[in-house]
């Protein structure tokens, strides 16, 4: 698989099923296909996703946090497509949107442990601005990171 192949796309109502599966298989917190429907249409233009020869491999989903930011609420990819640039490339691109829109940062939460994320985010721009305490269903905190955007 070249990084090439892979075609970056909106999601559609279509592939909430797909998406649900990696959400479900990549995440500890539990979600529906309606919740992914209702995040769809609060935000359509945040939410992408990344195909591969017809399969959905990876996807982000990002909302605004106004005034000033864009917040992202997911972003997986497939296991067996992890390390090939795929969530860069999806972190790239919301970043672009939130540049043209006119946000000056993008944010995230992410898990306290989970440690493979971070360095993912910290190689890509993102310092850590605060944390909440308890913010997952299992009592976890989560950290919160930033990155200005100053292209
Ligand atoms: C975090 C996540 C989206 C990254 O996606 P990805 O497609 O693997 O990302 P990339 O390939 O662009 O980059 C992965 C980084 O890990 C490195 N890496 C090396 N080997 C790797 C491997 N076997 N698997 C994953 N990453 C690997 C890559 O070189 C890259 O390093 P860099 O940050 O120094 O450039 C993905 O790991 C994932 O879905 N995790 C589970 C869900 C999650 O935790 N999401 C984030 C919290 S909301």
């Amino acid at each position: 698989m070249k990084i090439n192949q892979i075609i970056f796309r909106p999601f559609r109502p279509e592939d909430v099923e797909d998406v649900l599966k990696i959400a479900s298989s990549r995440f500890k917190e539990k979600y529906s296909s309606s919740l992914i429907l209702q995040i769809y249409n609060y935000f359509p233009e945040g939410f992408l996703v990344a195909e591969l020869e017809g399969e959905i491999v990876g996807y982000i989903t990002a909302v605004p946090h106004y005034p000033t930011s864009l917040r992202v609420l997911m972003v997986a990819v497939k296991r067996e497509h992890e390390g090939r640039g795929i969530g860069s490339q999806l972190m790239g691109r919301i970043e672009t949107l939130a540049y043209m829109k006119g946000y000056s940062s993008v944010k995230l939460e992410v898990r306290q442990d989970n440690i493979r994320a971070i360095g993912f985010y910290r190689s890509r721009g993102y310092r850590t601005v605060g944390m909440i305490e308890h913010y997952y269903s299992d009592g976890s905190d989560a950290f919160i990171m930033e990155k200005p955007l100053n292209f």
